[in-house]
């Protein structure tokens, strides 16, 4: 049976991360293993050990938050919402699809549009709206799924066209003059009544333009380590 790739592995910062995490452990562990050394240069080897480390911890948490941590948070921003099933739902940044696809599961008449400028981020091979349509077809909603190429900072949607707004680790990816374009655009096509959910590791901050904006219904928890669920609701 075949399986959805829902992709963003990020290996060039896995990989680098590994790579500077054991030259630094292992340069450390040497300069602290040479018999009659300086101070100083005990000093910089215990740095380097230190330093190591840390990026090696650095990559392991990364693997496990693509790997596991990702699906785990789109889930559990999914949840949040309590489905009718007629709900139309934008995915701004869908990529691959992992939460464009996980809405479209929850719906029955409803819809769930995708929009992505398809960039090629950390190293991975290919971002296309071909693959999200396939991952979709794979997972038996391709009936309730559109993609679209387009910028979160201008979406091509009239006012009010969407129940659902969600967004998954795209936010910190856009300059901030651009976020905030991408905020006031997310509740632009959001519906009275509708909700906006944006998981990201710059939740705080987008939550302070939020209200800057004027919103207030505007709500943020930590649903994964350094990772934050954005929740508003649109009332006016
Ligand atoms: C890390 S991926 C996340 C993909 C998906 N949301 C997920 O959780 O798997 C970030 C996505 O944001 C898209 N993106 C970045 N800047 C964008 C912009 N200004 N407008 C639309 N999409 C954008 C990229 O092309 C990429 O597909």
């Amino acid at each position: 049976m075949m399986k959805p790739n829902y992709g963003y592995h990020v290996p060039h910062l896995i990989l680098t991360g590994l790579a500077a995490g054991l030259l630094l452990s292992c340069g450390g562990v040497m300069l602290l293993a040479h018999p009659g050394q300086s101070a100083l240069a005990m000093a910089l080897g215990v740095m380097c050990v230190i330093a190591g480390a840390g990026s090696l911890l650095v990559s392991v948490w990364l693997r496990w938050l693509v790997e596991t941590g990702r699906p785990m948070a789109t889930r559990r921003m999914l949840d949040r919402i309590q489905w009718r099933g007629d709900e139309e739902v934008l995915d701004i940044g869908c990529g691959p699809g992992l939460a464009l696809i996980g809405a479209a599961k929850r719906l029955t008449s409803g819809h769930a549009t995708g929009i992505d400028k398809w960039m090629i981020l950390h190293g991975e091979k290919r971002n296309a709206p071909e693959i999200t349509l396939e991952n979709a077809r794979i997972e038996g909603v391709e009936d309730r799924v559109k993609v679209i190429d387009g910028d979160a900072a201008s979406l091509p949607f009239q006012d009010k066209s969407f129940d659902v707004v969600i967004s998954g680790f795209v936010f910190h990816h856009l300059p901030p003059e651009i976020r905030v374009k991408a905020l006031q655009e997310a509740l632009r096509v959001t519906r009275i009544g509708g909700r906006i959910l944006i998981i990201d590791d710059s939740s705080g901050k987008l939550a302070r333009s939020m209200k800057e904006l004027g919103v207030m219904n505007v709500q943020v928890r930590r649903i994964l380590f350094m990772v934050g669920l954005l929740e508003v609701r649109r009332t006016a």
